[in-house]
């Protein structure tokens, strides 16, 4: 398939682009909601509920993707972001930090409209914290490692955890700002997306859109492809299976992200 030239082109990733660094998706078998029920580890409900259920969900998953490595599909997006001669946006789903990571150099910064994993919000004035810190360990013991990097950006050890340790039910730190209990900077159920001001604006004036890795099963997300296809883009999606959004879908790619990303994206240079 041989496509383009475009000019300004908008890239859309979900859980299946990071599948093959061995990052769990959602909806797969054996996916997060399989094993997690959403209603309890991932709404504003469930944090006040039980936080320390919540932690825990949050902290298994920054270990899972401490241990893994960006692969071929996010390494494709940075080498064709070099291409001179168009403007290249990527939007993600994403909350992992393989996208950042498979470009030291930020060619290809990416809209991470769901938030990320290695940043945990003061509750009080919303202040946002590099925090890669697993509170927990895979068995659930509370075991804090890590770091968290104030807005100061002094680097606070786990003696300051220990130090500001608690009192919110008993296992987690402040905020150094206001000394108010912190929780996940991760869009949950029911919250607004991050960015949707600037990403309506790409979409709308986009000439090509590619949707990777997405089961097109929640909104916004899920009303991309319809957007950019009636703003006049032309759309592909690079999926493993079919979604349900295939009278918006130009050029269905059926396959593995980290085989057809690179091939797709080679054919366009
Ligand atoms: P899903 O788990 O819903 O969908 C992942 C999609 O990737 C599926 O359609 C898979 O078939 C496909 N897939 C799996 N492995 C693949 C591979 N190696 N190559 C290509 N495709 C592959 O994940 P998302 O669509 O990203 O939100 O989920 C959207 C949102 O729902 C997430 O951001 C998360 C979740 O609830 C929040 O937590 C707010």
């Amino acid at each position: 398939m041989k496509l383009g030239p475009f000019k300004k082109i908008v890239i859309l990733t979900g859980a299946g682009i990071s599948a093959e660094s061995g990052i769990n998706t959602f909806r797969d078998s054996n996916g997060l909601w399989e094993q997690h029920r959403m209603e309890d580890v991932a709404t504003p409900e469930a944090f006040k509920r039980d936080p320390q259920l919540v932690w825990r969900f949050y902290s298994m998953r920054r270990i899972q993707a401490a241990q893994a490595h960006p692969n071929r599909a996010h390494e494709a997006l940075v080498k064709f972001a070099k291409t001179p001669g168009q403007e290249i946006h990527l939007i993600t789903q994403n909350v992992d930090d393989l996208h950042h990571r498979a470009d030291p150099t930020d060619h290809l910064p990416p809209l991470c409209m769901h938030g990320s994993l290695n940043q945990s919000r003061c509750m009080n004035c919303g202040t946002i914290y590099f925090d890669d810190h697993a509170y927990f360990d895979l068995k659930g013991d509370y075991a804090p490692q890590g770091t968290i990097l104030c807005s100061s950006s002094q680097k606070a050890s786990v003696d300051y955890l220990h130090h500001y340790k608690l009192d919110y039910r008993d296992f987690l730190p402040l905020s150094p700002c206001c000394k108010a209990a912190i929780r996940p900077h991760i869009v949950w159920f029911g919250e607004i997306p991050f960015h949707m001001t600037k990403i309506n604006n790409l979409l709308t004036d986009a000439d090509l859109f590619v949707s990777i890795g997405t089961s097109g099963q929640v909104y916004p997300a899920a009303g991309f492809l319809q957007i950019a296809k009636m703003s006049g883009a032309t759309t592909v999606c690079i999926n493993k299976e079919e979604i349900p959004q295939s009278q918006w879908i130009d050029h269905f790619i059926q396959g593995h992200a980290s085989v057809e990303v690179p091939k797709f994206f080679e054919s366009l240079t």
